[in-house]
Formats: C-alpha cells, sequence, structure tokens
C-alpha cells in the first residue's frame, strides 16, 4: 500500500505518496527515491520562505527528484511555469502520481528519466533550456559527484540557478568540493535544524546552498 503525507508549502497541503513498489531490479531493495527525505522538506520550505526571484516563471528541473516535493511545490505554490522531474526509470511512475495528485497537468510537470552523466544522447530540445535546477539529498557519494557535475553542465546556460538541501551528516561537504573542483560555486545560504519527518522526537541539521557555474566550458 503507498503511504501519502501532506506537507504544508507556502499554505498549501501538498500530497506526497510514497511509492511502495519502486526496487532496484539488480538488487531488489527499495530505491532511496521511493520515500520522502527530510532535505526535500527542507528545500521546499528554504525556497517558499526566501522567494527567489528565480523561481517565479521558470522551468526548474529537479535532479534525483524521488517524490518530487521541490519540483512540485516550485510550481503549484511558487509560481513556476513547469518543471522537469528526473530519476532512474523505476521512480518515474510514482513522480507522474505526485505531480497528478496535486493537479498539476504532464505540461506542467514533464517527468523524465536522467541519469547522472548518461544525458549526453539527448537532444537538447528535451531538457533545454533550464531556468533552476533543484537537488534535494543528493550529496551524498563524493564518486557520483564528477557524473552530477558533467549533467549540470550540460543543462547551465547563462542565469541557470541550482538550490538544493542536504542533511549536515558525513560526506555532504565532500560532494560539496568536488562540485566546486568541477566548477561550481556552492555557497551555504541557510542552515536549519528540524524535528525528523519519521521521529519528530529526534531532530538534526539540514544546509541549504546556491550553486551556480563560476568556470564557463
Ligand atoms: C536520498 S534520495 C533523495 C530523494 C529526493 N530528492 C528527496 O529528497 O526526497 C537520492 C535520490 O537520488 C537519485 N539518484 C542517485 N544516484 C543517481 C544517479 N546516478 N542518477 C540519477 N538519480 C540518482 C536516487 O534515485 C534518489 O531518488
Amino acid at each position: 500500500m503507498h503511504a501519502v503525507l501532506h506537507v504544508d508549502v507556502a499554505g498549501r497541503a501538498l500530497a506526497v505518496v510514497e511509492p511502495d513498489g519502486a526496487h532496484d531490479p539488480a538488487t531488489g531493495r527499495a530505491l532511496t527515491g521511493s520515500w520522502l527525505w527530510d532535505s526535500a522538506v527542507v528545500l521546499a520550505t528554504h525556497l517558499a520562505s526566501a522567494r527567489p526571484g528565480t523561481i517565479h516563471g521558470a522551468t526548474v528541473l529537479e535532479l534525483g527528484a524521488g517524490t518530487g516535493l521541490p519540483g512540485i511545490a516550485a510550481v503549484a505554490c511558487l509560481g513556476a511555469a513547469r518543471c522537469v522531474l528526473t530519476d532512474v526509470g523505476p521512480l518515474l511512475p510514482g513522480l507522474r502520481a505526485n505531480a497528478e495528485v496535486n493537479g498539476l497537468t504532464p505540461a506542467q510537470a514533464d517527468v523524465r528519466e536522467l541519469r547522472w552523466g548518461e544525458d549526453a544522447d539527448l537532444p537538447d530540445c528535451e531538457l533545454l533550456p533550464v531556468d533552476v535546477v533543484l537537488m534535494s539529498d543528493v550529496f551524498y557519494d563524493p564518486e557520483e559527484m564528477p557524473a552530477m557535475a558533467a549533467t549540470l553542465r550540460r543543462l547551465w546556460r547563462d542565469g541557470t540557478v541550482g538550490w538544493a538541501a542536504s542533511e549536515v551528516r558525513c560526506g555532504v561537504q565532500d560532494c560539496v568540493d568536488v562540485l566546486r573542483e568541477h566548477g561550481f560555486d556552492v555557497a551555504e545560504v541557510d542552515r536549519v535544524t528540524r524535528p525528523l519527518l519519521r521521529d519528530p522526537t529526534q531532530a538534526s541539521d539540514f544546509a541549504v546552498y546556491r550553486v551556480e557555474l563560476w568556470r564557463p566550458h
């Protein structure tokens, strides 16, 4: 059975459906993107309170979207024109369900498979231009970062800006450092302590980053 959570963003309760059938066909293990991570709530909440001017009317692309809360919130609550929600194949039906349950049309929420570093064959018109890139809890494995940086470079154009959120834990800074080595300026713009979704008796620290490309191709 699917679990459904509700998250308040800018005064609107967004539904988050956590699909129970999204497994890695190779390992049989549940995919990490099949449940909502706290960082997604932190990122959506940060964007709702900071209201960066770049979101209104924007095309927003979310990398490693999982259940897609930040990208969906950008359109449903923050005035973005459309979102492109991307992740590995088995998570795409869940992303479509989440967009639909929150009232987004297929024109407002484009759901696509996008594995980091494996986008070279996509024709430009498939994903570009992207104004804003959102990333929630995707900074955990420094070895994945060169592939992510290659994808980010392909998506970036003049004026594109990225926003990311991560729980402050071991490995995050290493990921940030790898992105910096690949030409991205990653600046921590907010840090919050909040109770955990799964165990509100516990709290953790979360960082929000603004990401820009400073070293052109
Ligand atoms: C910790 S989960 C976070 C999910 C979601 N962003 C959230 O915060 O709720 C990490 C996400 O990154 C995706 N991911 C990991 N490696 C990836 C890769 N190489 N290409 C595309 N997505 C990847 C996973 O499938 C998963 O959805």
